[in-house]
């Protein structure tokens, strides 16, 4: 059975992750943060399940600031591939804490790439990195290529991780894989992202307890994709022979609007009414143009993005709808 670790196992790609590499025979652990809330909502189907949870799927504690016990887990549980999604991973909320941004995003990369150069067998790397490392590119749509220009704090510890593992990889000799993640969501997405909370003001509105939706730059876009696609593309990225660097994104650019327009129409609703801007929602400094040619990743992994942008919006606002109708019914 092929064991896989993977750092930010509770968070939306984690959960998604963890579900297919269940499906595909694998045993996973994963690193848990210790904090006083035991929020691991969105792998409760998992956890809960008593043929899987101490069997084939583990949690540990361990976090990417304290190496020495990160260092131990993996010694222990020696696995074959390392998915290193967690980091602090919100654009605006790195404006007001870049030091904890890069701590986490930058240095705690860099310090489990330290950790496994010496495991015995160093294990198949992926990082989830970004698109935000382009920041305000000269190409459009980007390429693996692409020069990198971030614009904001999130986006230099992305490019500063993305790089190292550059490093690693050759002067090292690591499988190291960086997969340049476009946009990617689904209900399980954070609530303080803009897709979510969108369609979670649009069902909380057509259920009567909201009535105003404060945003930000409702101009801005986004190459948004289903977060479930792209975590196909992960596990591909680390089965291909030779390590490399991917861009996962669907190559479309929407904007913050279409997102409205979409949510708000998939329960009758005008979203003029209810939309105002926020000015402390804006950001002292927005990405162009980010869309991805994923030309590289349909070629050799063989990887395509399954889920329209109409398809993914309708399904979050209705998962949403949901929630609200089983909570007024419980
Ligand atoms: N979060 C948020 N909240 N964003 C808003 C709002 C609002 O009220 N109003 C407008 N926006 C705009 C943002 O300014 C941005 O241009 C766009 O909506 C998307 O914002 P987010 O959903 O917060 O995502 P992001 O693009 O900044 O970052 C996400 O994608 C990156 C990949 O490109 C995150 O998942 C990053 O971790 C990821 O690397």
């Amino acid at each position: 059975m092929t064991i896989a670790f993977i750092t930010g196992i509770t968070g939306q790609d984690g959960s998604y992750l963890t579900e297919l590499l269940l499906a595909q025979g694998y045993e996973v652990h994963g690193a848990v943060r210790r904090t006083s809330s035991l929020d691991r909502s969105r792998l409760a189907h998992l956890y809960a399940d008593p043929t899987l949870y101490n069997h084939r799927l583990f949690l540990h504690y361990a976090d990417l600031d304290d190496p020495t016990t990160l260092r131990r887990v993996l010694t222990k549980v020696a696995p074959r591939e390392v998915y290193h999604l967690a980091g602090q991973s919100h654009v605006g909320l790195s404006f007001e804490i870049p030091e904890t941004t890069c701590e986490f995003t930058a240095m705690g990369t860099l310090r489990l790439l330290e950790i496994l150069r010496d495991l015995p067998e160093p294990p198949r790397f992926f990082h989830a990195t970004s698109s935000e490392i382009f920041g305000r590119p000269l190409e459009v749509p980007q390429t693996e290529t692409t020069p990198i220009a971030p614009v904001n704090p999130y986006g230099c510890a992305k490019a500063f991780a993305t790089q190292m593992v550059r490093v690693y990889r050759e002067a090292h000799g690591l499988f190291a894989v960086n997969g340049i993640l476009y946009n990617h969501e689904s209900p399980r997405r954070g609530e303080n992202f803009v897709t979510r909370k969108i369609c979670r003001a649009a069902a909380a509105i057509k259920a009567g307890h909201q009535s105003k939706l404060p945003l930000g730059d409702t101009s801005a876009r986004r190459d948004w994709g289903h977060a479930r696609d792209y975590v196909r593309g992960m596990w591909l990225s680390l089965r291909h022979d030779t390590p490399d660097d991917y861009i996962f994104a669907t190559g479309q650019l929407h904007s913050v609007q279409d997102v409205l327009e979409n949510a708000f129409a998939a329960l009758d609703l005008d979203w003029h009414k209810y939309v105002e801007t926020d000015p402390h929602l804006l950001r002292p400094a927005e990405p162009m143009q980010l869309v991805g040619n994923a030309d590289k990743a349909r070629t050799t992994l063989g990887w395509l993005p399954q889920t329209s942008f109409t398809d993914l919006i309708h399904e979050m606002t209705r998962a949403e709808f949901q929630v609200l109708a089983d909570t007024s019914i419980n």
